[in-house]
């Protein structure tokens, strides 16, 4: 496995063949942050509206912050999982009077704020910083289960500790954020749960489950 040649094929798909998406058309950090809290629990498609909709009513981390929660509430409403929206704008006027209205380029007061676990700290920091960091997350565990041959149990909550130590060493340093977006969108256009696209896929030389044609039988998730 040659970890150059991945990420070379990983990041010239994406570069090629990403989804044009709301939250792809600069690297604000607070667009990247809503965009990865509305897309933990809801489909792309359902969150793009309302994401829109959402930019346009709180542009800024002042806008959130100053706005009154039952209007943020308001425009959350169809997403569900309403704590999100709570505690989204919880940490954002944290952002708003202890960091000055910056959000935090770093994993350990990032980790601080409501509602931003490992993956949103992740996410932030790779695509909106450019910072080397895993953003790991069921779609990614998927993926990377296959190319590794990863066969750890998903569903405990200790395993994405593995996966995350795999991206450590896998990541480019050169562009995180691509790397990143490139195995989450491996995961929604070709590594998919049941029958994965691996005819099109752009590292099938790299996956070991598909060199055994065991694809299909990984993840191992269990039910409990
Ligand atoms: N799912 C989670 N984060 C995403 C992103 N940034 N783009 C597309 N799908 C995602």
């Amino acid at each position: 496995f040659s970890i150059d040649l991945f990420q070379d094929d990983l990041i010239n798909w994406f570069l090629q063949e990403k989804r044009s998406l709301p939250w792809r058309e600069n690297q604000d950090p607070y667009r990247v942050w809503v965009s990865e809290i509305m897309l933990q629990q809801t489909k792309v498609d359902t969150v793009i509206p309302f994401y829109n909709r959402f930019m346009e009513r709180f542009p800024t981390i002042q806008a959130l912050a100053e706005a009154d929660e039952q209007d943020v509430l308001k425009a959350w409403e169809g997403l569900g999982y309403y704590s999100r929206a709570r505690n989204l704008q919880n940490a954002v006027r944290e952002v708003a009077t202890v960091y000055d209205g910056q959000v935090p380029a770093n994993a350990e007061e990032l980790g601080k704020l409501k509602g931003v676990g490992p993956y949103t700290t992740g996410a932030i920091l790779s695509i909106a910083y450019g910072i080397p960091q895993p953003a790991v997350d069921g779609n990614v565990m998927r993926v990377l289960s296959r190319i590794l041959f990863i066969t750890e149990d998903i569903a405990k909550p200790k395993t994405r500790k593995i996966f995350e130590a795999a991206v450590e060493k896998m990541i480019s340093q050169e562009d995180p954020s691509s790397f990143n977006q490139g195995l989450m969108e491996l995961g929604a256009l070709i590594c998919t749960p049941k029958k994965p696209a691996c005819m099109l896929c752009p590292v099938q030389e790299h996956c070991a489950a598909f060199k055994q044609g065991i694809q299909e039988e990984l993840p191992i998730k269990s039910k409990g």
